[in-house]
């Protein structure tokens, strides 16, 4: 088992680049499936999630190469429309792959999702708007057989709530489907708005994306195109929690300013100087950290959940009490244990966390249980007095290239043992 050694007290300094954007990468991915010939992604993540994505690619006949950030995938020939189950179960976001199969080949069979470690994230929506439009589905002992006797057929999709997962499954199905499918109540996440310009480069028709009615005028062929995939806004954020738990200053390059426009107010709000001008943020937190209102996190353009871990490691340490509201997910307070055991002060009930801002953290043996509460603890663990072990890295991979070589570029004290 991987851990990172942590050893906290140094202000992160300096300009780093942010990587480019996990949850979009898996979803093109998906895309490239959709297109025929070849699609070259830059700025594609070096993570593991996206090897899996990789992986799932060519189990299906495609060939998909990485290097340097750049993925190519020849999507030219598939060979199988079934999703292995080990390969499904690495990642949750393989779910994605339904839409995209169905699209490509009109049947699918996978088993169900796993990465469920933020309580139970079940997949009705999804399959719902595929029965809608005309997708035929039985499950049984975990496996789900998808196929569309009659071909793929637009439909008016209503979502009961606007999950980003659901609305890129309907958007990859619907790009190959016979007339016009519209989603009401979609996601509005930016990734969501860089699926839709990867999926139009290859010649799709969808409008809307980026507010809440996406319509998809179905085509009869993608063709493979370049494009490079946006920033991470979870990855900048965990860079400017960085600076605020340790008091430093930083210049984040490769980033985009709107997207993280519910975040930055945070951060002023614990006395925080945030600049922004187009793909450059400067973060200055050299004055002592306040409380800040109360965060309720809530789908884009709302607080982000991936960011909710992130901000509370820098909360521990702000003068008085801090209140989250976490809105989207049932369970996803795992890392509060593991900072308490740093010497924070937070109580949780249901939804609610209250942080009370302690002087100091101290370094602990912890352990993450998932991506963000995991690099939460990386952040609060260099704001905190001493070292700490921080075990079960591989979630933590999942989401950050090489994190402590992304802390260390910065002036942190971090290094990974086998
Ligand atoms: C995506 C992101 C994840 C982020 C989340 C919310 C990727 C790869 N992952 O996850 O990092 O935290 O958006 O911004 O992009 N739900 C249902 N039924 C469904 C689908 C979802 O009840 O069929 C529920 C989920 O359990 C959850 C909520 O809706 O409570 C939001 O989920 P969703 O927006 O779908 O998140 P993901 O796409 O899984």
């Amino acid at each position: 088992m991987q851990k990172l050694i942590i050893r906290g007290g140094e202000k992160v300094g300096g300009e780093i680049s942010v990587q480019g954007a996990k949850n979009s990468a898996l979803p093109l991915l998906a895309g490239c499936l959709l297109a025929k010939g070849e699609s070259v992604l830059y700025n594609c993540p070096e993570l593991s999630d996206v090897f899996a994505a990789c992986r799932i690619l060519n189990c299906l006949g495609c060939k998909c190469k990485f290097r340097d950030n750049t993925v190519s995938v020849d999507s030219d020939v598939l060979n199988s429309s079934e999703v292995p189950d080990g390969l499904m179960r690495e990642m949750r976001s393989s779910i994605v792959f339904l839409g995209a199969v169905l699209g490509r080949m009109g049947k699918c069979r996978l088993s169900f999702p796993g990465g469920c470690e933020l309580g139970p994230r079940p997949i009705d929506m999804h399959l719902s708007a595929l029965r809608q439009m005309g997708v035929r589905i039985t499950e049984e002992h975990g496996a789900l057989d998808c196929s569309c006797p009659k071909g793929l057929k637009g439909a008016k999709i209503n979502l009961s709530f606007p999950s980003v997962g659901a609305t890129e499954n309907i958007m990859l199905a619907a790009a190959l489907a016979e007339g016009e499918t519209v989603i009401y109540n979609a996601a509005r996440e930016p990734e969501i708005c860089d699926l839709a310009g990867y999926l139009n480069s290859c010649g799709a028709r969808i409008k809307g994306a980026g507010s809440s009615t996406v319509s998809i005028e179905g085509v009869s062929e993608l063709h493979g195109c370049e494009y490079t995939v946006m920033p991470d806004r979870i990855a900048a954020a965990t860079l400017m929690a960085a600076a605020a738990a340790t008091g430093g200053e930083l210049s984040l390059l490769n980033v985009r300013c709107d997207d993280v426009q519910s975040v930055i107010p945070v951060f002023e709000q614990m006395g925080c100087g945030v600049f922004c001008c187009r793909d450059r943020i400067y973060i200055s937190c050299t004055k002592k950290l306040r409380a800040v209102k109360t965060i309720r996190t809530m789908p884009y353009p709302g607080f982000p959940t991936d960011a909710q871990a992130l901000v509370m490691a820098a909360l521990t340490k702000a003068e008085g009490t801090s209140v989250i509201v976490e809105n989207i997910f049932e369970n996803r307070y795992r890392h509060v244990d593991e900072l308490v055991r740093m010497g924070a002060d937070i109580k949780t009930e249901g939804k609610v966390a209250v942080i009370r801002g302690v002087k100091e953290l101290y370094g602990a043996l912890v352990r993450a249980s998932d991506l963000r509460g995991g690099a939460a603890l990386a952040v609060a663990a260099l704001g905190a007095n001493g070292e700490t072990v921080l075990e079960n890295v591989k979630f933590i991979d999942r989401g950050y290239e090489s994190l402590e070589k992304q802390l260390c570029s910065i002036g942190a004290n971090v290094k990974r043992i086998l």
